[in-house]
């Protein structure tokens, strides 16, 4: 098992994986365009050249990433798929020198397994920016935004003493 970032020609298999989940609301749907447009931000998890999983990392800036549309098909599910695929966004987001990973989920223990923390959503506001306005659910969001590293200091935090 291991990841590589994926290529337009895997486009069709990501969109297939997402749309699992999304028609049951567990990840936010992704047009087929939308993802050839990012395909670059897509990392897959295979074996033997089948894909298991896949996952995002949308770059917000140099100070923070965001790992998204992460799903491993339900019948490969608690093999540790999951856990090549996010090691493999990590080390992404390491080799651009990004000191922060954020992600919003309905999966925070996995999450906090692989060493996640819990943060208030407005401590993300490019992510609440971008998704969260456009969102039927922005007033009754079940999602936990969490963080891998060190969050930004927003210009709103008080000045330490
Ligand atoms: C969440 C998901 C990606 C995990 O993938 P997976 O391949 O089943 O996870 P792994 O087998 O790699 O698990 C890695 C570790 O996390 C633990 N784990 C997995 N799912 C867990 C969960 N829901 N709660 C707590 N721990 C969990 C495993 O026990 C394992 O622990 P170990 O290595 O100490 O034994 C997968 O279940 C999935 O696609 N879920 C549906 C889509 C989804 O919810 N995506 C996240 C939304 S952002």
């Amino acid at each position: 098992m291991h990841t590589r970032k994926a290529v337009l020609p895997d486009a069709s298999a990501i969109h297939g994986l997402i749309f699992e989940y999304a028609r049951h609301g567990t990840l936010l749907p992704r047009s087929l365009q939308e993802i050839c447009e990012n395909i670059r931000d897509f990392t897959v998890v295979e074996n033997r050249g089948r894909i298991l999983g896949c996952g995002a990392l949308h770059i917000y800036g140099m100070h923070l990433a965001e790992a998204r549309s992460i799903a491993v098909w339900p019948q490969d599910r608690g093999r540790g798929a999951g856990r090549v695929l996010m090691n493999g966004l990590l080390a992404e987001a390491r080799g651009h020198h990004i000191p922060c990973v954020c992600l919003f989920t309905r999966a925070p223990k996995f999450f906090a397994h692989l060493g996640f923390k819990k943060v208030r959503m407005e401590r993300i506001p490019e992510k609440v920016y971008k998704d969260c306005r456009y969102c039927k659910q922005r007033k009754e969001c079940d999602e936990v935004a969490m963080i891998h590293g060190r969050l930004p200091k927003l210009l709103s935090d008080p000045e330490p003493r």
